[in-house]
């Protein structure tokens, strides 16, 4: 047997430990030989972008961000841009890469990715493409997974850049907005939020009440604290208002996402009596080594993706369910966006711990 894996998307960490448990339990436990697509789908597009994986080559690389078979979110081979007369085209090179996926000789491909990629690896999987999925994203808003792998990581990043400019903000008797990513849902900003102490949490599932957070900054100061946190998740929006964009949609279907943090600093500066100042903590949330917790959960989907291709279960993505490693089909993965419900129980108890989440 021979198989392929690839990473796409944007990167997290976790990405190679996934990759060293997938190459590890092929090899080692099968006998198979494992094949990396470097650059995401482009690597099945373009000549080359490939390389033999090997026990020894993926040696050492548990503890490292990023991806050593890098990234690529603009490899869309069902939707790839080529030059034609001097202007950009977009055109469908999937046969293309069904072609190089044969020639390769590979068995199996395992796909490691956000929706973006979960969705061309289905659209392969229907073209006969045998096909495994393994959920990756710092944001955590894939519903067919309990978690994904990259996230634990990001919110104890964003946890400690909270604990920080909690001394400062205290320090100065500043109220310091933090800007914090997750797309659509507000998963990194609630759980860092309670795990740094922040005393308003802005997400995008609850529109928020400015007044009602400017009200709660100078309560605060009533009481005796001149500080406060104020963390806005990027896709926050105020109550009738949108999302702020650093760039709209340029048909790719991929808005940039930023800005909303400058905004509520504003809002607060011309409400409030006290100093602020923003913080936007970007993409330091998707660099840096995975956690004890995301290396273990990137080794079990990397391992039991490789179990998926053993038992001929294609079409399918690794998942968490509880405390056990299950799969559901791609076409349920991909179905449905996890966003943060806003009664669940964890946005109550910020509420009964103080925190105001902007209603
Ligand atoms: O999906 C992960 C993520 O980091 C989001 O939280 C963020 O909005 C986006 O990717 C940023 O993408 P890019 O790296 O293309 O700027």
């Amino acid at each position: 047997m021979k198989i392929g894996i690839l990473t796409g998307g944007g990167d997290c960490p976790g990405l190679n430990a996934v990759i060293r448990g997938v190459v590890k339990t092929a090899s080692i436990k099968y006998k198979w030989e494992v094949i990396g697509i470097e650059s995401g789908f482009e690597g099945l597009i373009l000549e080359g972008h490939t390389r033999d994986l090997t026990p020894w080559r993926v040696r050492g690389i548990l503890p490292i961000g990023g991806t050593i078979l890098w990234s690529s979110n603009r490899g869309d081979p069902f939707n790839y841009p080529v030059e034609e007369n001097g202007s950009i085209v977009k055109k469908d090179l999937s046969a293309r890469a069904m072609e190089k996926f044969k020639k390769l000789g590979l068995d199996a491909l395992i796909v490691v990715g956000g929706d973006g990629t979960m969705t061309i690896a289905n659209k392969f999987y229907k073209m006969g493409m045998s096909v495994v999925g393994v959920p990756k994203t710092i944001d955590n808003d894939l519903m067919a997974t309990d978690l994904t792998f990259g996230f634990s990581t990001a919110v104890q990043t964003a946890t400690e850049a909270l604990d920080k400019l909690h001394t400062t903000a205290a320090s100065h008797k500043r109220v310091i907005v933090v800007e914090l990513m997750g797309r659509y849902a507000g998963w990194i900003a609630l759980y860092s939020g309670i795990a740094g102490g922040a005393d308003c949490i802005l997400i995008p599932e609850i529109h928020f009440d400015i007044e009602k957070v400017c009200k709660h900054i100078n309560d605060r100061v009533k009481h005796g604290a001149c500080f406060s946190i104020i963390v806005v998740s990027e896709g926050a929006k105020p109550i009738g208002g949108d999302v702020t964009l650093l760039r709209a949609d340029k048909n790719d279907g991929v808005e940039r996402l930023g800005g909303i943090g400058e905004k509520v600093g504003k809002w607060i500066e011309e409400m409030v009596d006290i100093d602020v100042r923003v913080t936007v903590l970007g993409h330091i949330q998707r660099g840096g080594s995975p956690n004890s917790f995301d290396r273990i959960l990137s080794t079990r989907f990397g391992s039991e993706a490789v179990e998926l291709i053993k038992h001929e279960k294609f079409g399918r993505m690794v998942c968490l369910k509880g405390q056990e490693i299950e799969s559901v089909a791609l076409d349920d993965a991909i179905a449905r966006q996890k966003v943060v419900a806003p009664n669940s129980s964890l946005v109550k108890v910020a509420e009964a711990i103080g925190i105001c989440m902007g209603r």
